[in-house]
């Protein structure tokens, strides 16, 4: 066997244990409204999640990431604040935020928060206010209000279609327009406002106070626009290169707005830290992520990949030799509230894919969208493959995120009636995309019982049967499950945490991938389908049993650091 040279990131000397939490956590995603609800309205809350602090515990997290429990009409998931300084009354108060906060520390798990800032919710009292003064008023200026255009300004400003489809316009009673990058529901604010920009500084310091250790930073490269007149088009737009120029995009200036928020971490013992999510060119992934702006940004491209040898390690090599740009460490991730499970995804066939060779990114949206066919889908081989790129994910230096289900080996959920769909992607593309909320159900706890063990006041998103077989209390303590690989996987890979490189080791196989962390620890995954053959040293964990001593196909094994 022959090995290549190591890729080293900047810590890479430093022993892991001293290196600051963060750089190789593993993060929880907790969606709060779909996890456990204790007050039977069928809305998951806050006192739910302190209510199975043991679960994750025993899991072994190092961090829970909640995705916003804020006031807000759900337009968009929650992802439409009303108010980002208090706790939604569905999902309870701020004593219970408190309390839970206490108890996840109490266990040694990190809490992180989402921080919405490109849009506030046309609920929020300052969009009200906007609303209220008219035309002209100071109110206005937090947000982006324009005249129309035609003879009687009765068209939007322009042609600008919206991340969720249809016009990125909408018009108010008094005519005038406001934009809007994601649901009419979400008004983009003005971060050209000093106000704006001050009232952020004061939510980031009110939950900092208040002992959170972490912040998730949604669309974290929309907020700054240039938007001097005349306004360019669409096609415009999309000709534009995005070099930190463009007028909406990954604008350059975003980073004085970090600058002033990373002041604000700093003044946090220990500091409080943040991760972008950036879908930006790759080559500017490390601006969101270095030590002067938010610190950490979420490398999306494994969860946009086959379950493929040749496209991981590119991935691996490429986000390695990024962070190592960045100063920060890597982040990875298969699965999240905005896209089809991992599961799913690798038991449908294969997406076509782009001239480009890039890979579609809403991959089993369309398998969603015609209801979910059984006959697409090999569920079993699915939740093989997960189970596989999950431990490769785990082996791989720096933070994993996962979310939550997946360690239950939850597949996306298809069987929603249109009727009962949430999601406004859904709404605004109506037959096009079907939107993420099969990714968003409640979880099943329990095979019976209402709700599955969700709670006593039934799901606000319809659970298909097959949820009974995935149940948490059907998996625990049984050998096997996904839930006793994940707990396994996330012990063992405390215990084996090592410096942030690794070195590739060549299989002689294309469809098999190996790599070792600087102690030794071993992750071999066979993306194959013929066993392939290891040598003789431990097995500490394998996502399927070892045959005669070889990995089978769709597995992931980790072998122990040798002796020598
Ligand atoms: C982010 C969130 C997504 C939300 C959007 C608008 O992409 O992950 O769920 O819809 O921002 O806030």
């Amino acid at each position: 066997m022959t090995s290549t040279a190591p890729q080293t990131t900047p810590l890479a000397s430093e022993a892991a244990d001293a290196a600051p939490w963060w750089r190789q956590a593993s993060v929880y995603q907790v969606y709060p409204r779909s996890f456990v609800d204790t007050d039977g309205d069928g809305i998951g809350d806050i006192p739910g999640i302190t209510a199975r602090a043991e679960y994750l515990e025993q899991l072994g997290i190092d961090a829970v990431w909640l995705s916003p429990f804020y006031p807000s009409a759900l337009a968009d998931g929650g992802y439409d604040v009303a108010d980002y300084r208090d706790v939604d009354p569905r999902l309870g108060t701020l004593a219970d935020f408190d309390r839970m906060l206490e108890q996840l520390h109490a266990r040694g798990i990190r809490v992180v928060v989402d921080i919405v800032p490109n849009h506030s919710s046309d609920q929020h009292a300052w969009f009200q206010e906007a609303l209220a003064g008219g035309r002209g008023s100071a109110a206005r200026d937090r947000y982006i209000f324009r005249e129309g255009s035609g003879p009687d300004g009765s068209l939007p400003p322009t042609d600008w279609v919206s991340v969720f489809g249809g016009s990125a316009w909408q018009r108010v009673d008094d005519g005038q327009w406001y934009f809007h990058n994601f649901a009419v529901e979400q008004p983009d604010l003005n971060w050209a406002h000093p106000e704006v920009r001050t009232d952020f500084v004061r939510t980031l310091r009110f939950w900092s106070d208040r002992g959170v250790d972490g912040f998730r930073i949604d669309v974290a490269h929309m907020l700054t626009k240039d938007l001097t007149e005349p306004l360019p088009s669409q096609a415009e737009l999309d000709a534009m290169p995005r070099d930190g120029q463009h007028p909406l995009i990954d604008r350059d200036d975003v980073h004085e707005v970090y600058a002033e928020w990373r002041a604000v971490f700093d003044d946090y013992e220990p500091p409080r830290t943040a991760v972008a999510e950036a879908w930006v060119d790759r080559a500017r992934v490390p601006r969101y992520a270095s030590q002067e702006s938010l610190g950490q940004a979420f490398n999306f491209d494994l969860l946009q990949a086959d379950f493929d040898a040749g496209q991981f390690r590119t991935i691996v090599a490429d986000n390695l030799t990024l962070a190592a740009e960045s100063g920060s460490s890597s982040t990875w991730v298969l699965s999240n509230h905005d896209v089809v499970r991992h599961a799913t995804r690798y038991g449908l066939p294969n997406p076509p894919r782009m001239a480009d060779g890039q890979p579609a990114i809403k991959h089993g949206l369309e398998w969603v969208l015609a209801g979910g066919p059984e006959g697409d889908l090999d569920r079993v081989l699915g939740v093989r493959r997960a189970r596989a790129a999950t431990l490769f994910m785990l082996g791989l230096p720096g933070s994993a995120y996962l979310y939550q289900g997946e360690e239950l080996g939850l597949h996306e959920v298809a069987e929603i009636p249109d009727a009962q769909r949430q999601d406004p992607t859904f709404f605004r593309s109506p037959g096009v995309d079907a939107g993420r909320d099969g990714c968003r159900v409640p979880l099943p706890w329990t095979a019976e019982g209402g709700s599955y063990g969700f709670g006593d006041g039934g799901a606000h998103l319809p659970q298909p049967a097959w949820f009974a077989d995935h149940a948490a209390s059907v998996q625990e303590g049984a050998g096997g499950s996904t839930l006793s690989l994940y707990r396994e996987a996330l012990e063992l890979r405390r215990a084996l945490q090592t410096e942030e490189r690794l070195e590739w080791i060549e299989t002689g196989r294309a469809d098999v991938l190996e790599f070792r962390r600087p102690n030794g620890w071993r992750v071999i995954t066979n993306f194959g389908t013929e066993p392939h053959r290891i040598d003789d040293a431990e097995v500490l964990l394998s996502s399927e049993p070892l045959v005669r001593g070889m990995i089978p196909g769709a597995a992931t094994a980790w072998l122990a650091p040798s002796a020598d």
